[in-house]
């Protein structure tokens, strides 16, 4: 299916099943959703189908940081032009008011360096995909594909795979909620990436302290129009932090459904990201937004993606990503600063 491999495991992995039938399933079951779930054949992404923007922002690492969090993309103060783009979790366009989990998915521009991926070596892109949620829902590839078996069975399979795995149900309700306004939030990554010979979660912390009312009558976009508001007036700044593993067993890497305690390892900020004062919210940027392809496997080696789920990540974003583009016949690309104006 693909010549980008699963099966190479760092010292800090472990492989415990053959995740590459489980990822080539995968993949054969996720275009299957995204083609019933796409009538007209224009075929969104999977998961995170629902972009609230795609913003312009700055992201920039910390003058004098200390010698252990100077690694890799950190090693040097400096300011990446980037592209932040907010989305929903589910697959279906739902309105904002209801229950879910949000997305930040944040691209840098100008990153020298060879990167991981083989056929994007040498592009200048570095990525991190977050989430709303500190825990992801399940602790590797082999139950999130039998969780999306489940989903797109019959009524008792459903009930069977959660009441056999109540674990998964927990970490579902703990995450799914709903969102007032999308620069209120803290993002997580849930799962773990190597920081030179350590492993490390990310997260962007938001400096907005305060927690915006729902609105009376919630349109099915308020958080877009929230966000078109907000940055027509202000710019908005994101401390952009990593969590160190200081403890194998409380802190996995095979599992990211489990919790590292911020009372163990808190997070410390490495970078600020600046999110512009603009107006962002044409067709055009709109489009060049659904046509963007992130992947946490846009990434220095430094800053490899761990453990079961990123490893399957790997093939399964490069897979949907290239038939929702060829479906669409849309070029995939990975831009090298800002487009140029699109309002
Ligand atoms: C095996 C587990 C997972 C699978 C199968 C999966 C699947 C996908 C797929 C197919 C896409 C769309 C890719 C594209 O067409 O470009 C996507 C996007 C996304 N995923 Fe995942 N995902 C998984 C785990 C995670 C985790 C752990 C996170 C936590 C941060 C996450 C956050 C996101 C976000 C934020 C996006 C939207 C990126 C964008 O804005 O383009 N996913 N995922």
């Amino acid at each position: 299916m693909s010549h980008i491999s699963t099966t190479t495991v760092t010292s800090l992995e472990s492989e415990e099943v053959d995740e590459e039938q489980l990822v080539q399933d995968l993949v054969a079951r996720l275009k299957q959703r995204i083609t019933h779930d796409n009538p007209k054949r224009n075929m969104r992404r999977d998961a995170h189908a629902k972009m609230h923007g795609l913003v312009k922002a700055e992201f920039t690492v910390l003058a004098d940081l200390p010698p252990q969090l100077r690694v890799g993309l950190f090693r040097e103060p400096k300011t990446y032009q980037a592209w932040v783009r907010f989305s929903n979790q589910d697959s279906a366009i739902s309105p904002d008011i209801n229950a879910d989990i949000r997305g930040m998915a944040i691209k840098l521009m100008g990153v020298h360096g060879e990167k991981i991926l083989e056929e994007a070596k040498s592009a200048a892109t570095h990525d991190f995909v977050l989430v709303s949620t500190p825990i992801f829902v399940t602790k590797n590839v082999a139950e999130f594909d039998a969780m999306i078996k489940a989903i797109g069975s019959n009524i008792f399979a459903k009930a069977w795979f959660f009441l056999s795995h109540w674990r998964v149900l927990r970490n579902l309700r703990s995450a799914m909620k709903p969102f007032s306004n999308l620069l209120q939030i803290q993002f997580f990554s849930t799962t773990p990436y190597l920081f030179g010979d350590r492993a490390v979660k990310y997260s962007a912390r938001p400096h907005l302290p305060r927690q915006e009312a729902f609105p009376e009558k919630p349109s099915d976009d308020f958080l877009r129009e929230r966000l078109v508001r907000d940055l027509k007036q202000n710019e908005i700044v994101f401390d952009f932090c990593v969590q160190f593993q200081v403890d194998k067993e409380a802190m996995p890497i095979e599992d990211p459904g489990v919790l590292w305690r911020e009372t163990v390892s808190p997070f410390q900020a490495v970078a600020r990201i600046k999110i512009l004062r603009q107006e962002f919210d044409s067709e055009t940027q709109r489009e060049y937004g659904e046509n963007l392809s992130f992947t946490p496997w846009h990434a220095l080696p430094e800053h490899r993606p761990l453990g079961s789920i990123n490893r399957a990540r790997k093939i399964v974003y490069r897979a949907i990503s290239i038939f929702r583009h060829e479906s669409n016949q849309k070029a995939r690309f990975e831009p090298d600063s800002w487009h140029a104006d699109f309002t």
